[in-house]
């Protein structure tokens, strides 16, 4: 079998990322986060975008410096075309398409959705790949979905957010009591060391499959400042507790889905994605999960689960395979959908 090189890159939102690989293994993966966010606890569009015009020659530099190769060795450039913030997606497709052109090499363009769930489909994501057909569940700061996926190229959205994503709940939920941003990580530290039925907060209730996380959030505001009128000191008080809560209600709201979705469809294979898949008390219900309910999971290595670009490659190695090259004019495309 002929050997294909692949270079990934992708800049959807805070992350710019490039990746070398040889068919489907990964030579090199490389990512700048942007630190500047943090100040302002969120994404920045205007701030991330000029951060990815400095980032990307480096960091594709790099990517293909580690992979051991020349930039004439590479068979074809991949990129994230959609979805994400406009600003940030133009530098990843202007760059892509100006260096497949100056190589005379094709170009691939990248769902960014699909591409965390075929992240799984990387060599060394797991010991395990997900048999067709499976759920992926697909949950990070811009994303909370459930997709049935019956073939690499052929999925269907069937339960999304209808609001926040799931990291953003995670986040909101931080910055009311005061966190850093992202909060996702240091709620779930915290919640390893507090009662996760202290506080009961109230699951939304939205039709099917459908998620919704923006009332949680408010009602996490009312509570808060309930609370805090009696007792100024309420947050710092019963900070683990508060967390412990609040992660509790989140792994009840995702069960819930999965459950039904499991039901629904027939379907006991779930694939896990997205930054948010780093949380242990949802792994941990995901696994608990696989004898109460009778499913199986898989989650990928956590580099392949946040925002990278080895995703990215294996999607353009795939299509390269099935000759799905870019056509003439592509252009990015901030809501792309699956
Ligand atoms: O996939 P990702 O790196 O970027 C995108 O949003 O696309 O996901 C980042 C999100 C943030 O909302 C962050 O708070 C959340 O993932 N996150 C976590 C954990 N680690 C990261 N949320 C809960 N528990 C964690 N351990
Ligand atoms: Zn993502």
């Amino acid at each position: 079998t002929e050997n294909i090189y692949i270079l990934g890159i992708e800049s959807s939102c805070d992350d710019t990322a490039a990746s070398v690989m040889l068919n489907g293994t990964v030579l090199s993966n490389i990512v700048a986060s942007q630190k500047i966010h943090e100040t302002y606890g969120g994404v920045v569009p205007e701030l991330a975008s000029r951060a990815h015009q400095q980032n990307i020659v480096p960091v594709v530099h790099e990517a293909i410096k580690q992979a051991g190769i020349a930039k004439t060795d590479l068979h074809g450039v991949a990129f994230t075309r959609g979805p994400g913030l406009m600003g940030s997606l133009l530098v990843g497709t202007s760059f892509a398409k100006s260096l497949a052109f100056g190589l005379q090499i094709p170009l691939l363009d990248v769902n960014h959705m699909q591409a965390h769930i075929l992240a799984h489909f990387i060599t060394d994501a797991s010991s395990a790949k997900p048999p067709f057909p499976f759920l992926a569940l697909t949950i990070s700061g811009g994303h909370t979905q459930i997709v049935k996926v019956s073939d690499y190229f052929t999925m269907e959205v069937i339960g999304e957010t209808i609001d926040d994503a799931v990291g953003e709940a995670f986040d909101k939920s931080g910055k009311i009591l005061g966190l850093g941003y992202p909060a996702g990580p240091e709620i779930d530290k915290r919640a390893k060391l507090g009662n996760p039925k202290a506080f009961k907060f109230t699951k939304p209730k939205v039709d099917g499959l459908n998620f919704s996380f923006s009332g949680l959030k408010t009602g996490i505001l009312y509570f808060v400042q309930r609370e805090t009128k009696n007792n100024p000191n309420f947050i710092a008080e019963n900070l683990n507790d508060i967390c412990a809560s609040i992660q509790y209600t989140i792994i009840g709201i995702l069960m819930d889905k999965l459950k039904r979705a499991v039901k629904e469809t027939g379907i006991t294979h779930i694939a896990i994605g997205g930054g948010v898949s780093a949380n242990s008390g949802i792994r941990a219900a995901l696994k608990s999960g696989e004898t109460k309910f009778g499913w199986t999971t898989y989650i990928p290595k956590f580099e392949y689960t946040t925002d990278n670009a080895a995703m990215i490659a294996i999607v353009g190695y795939l299509k390269y395979k099935n000759s799905q090259f870019s056509l003439d004019g592509i252009t990015a495309s901030p809501r792309l959908k699956l």
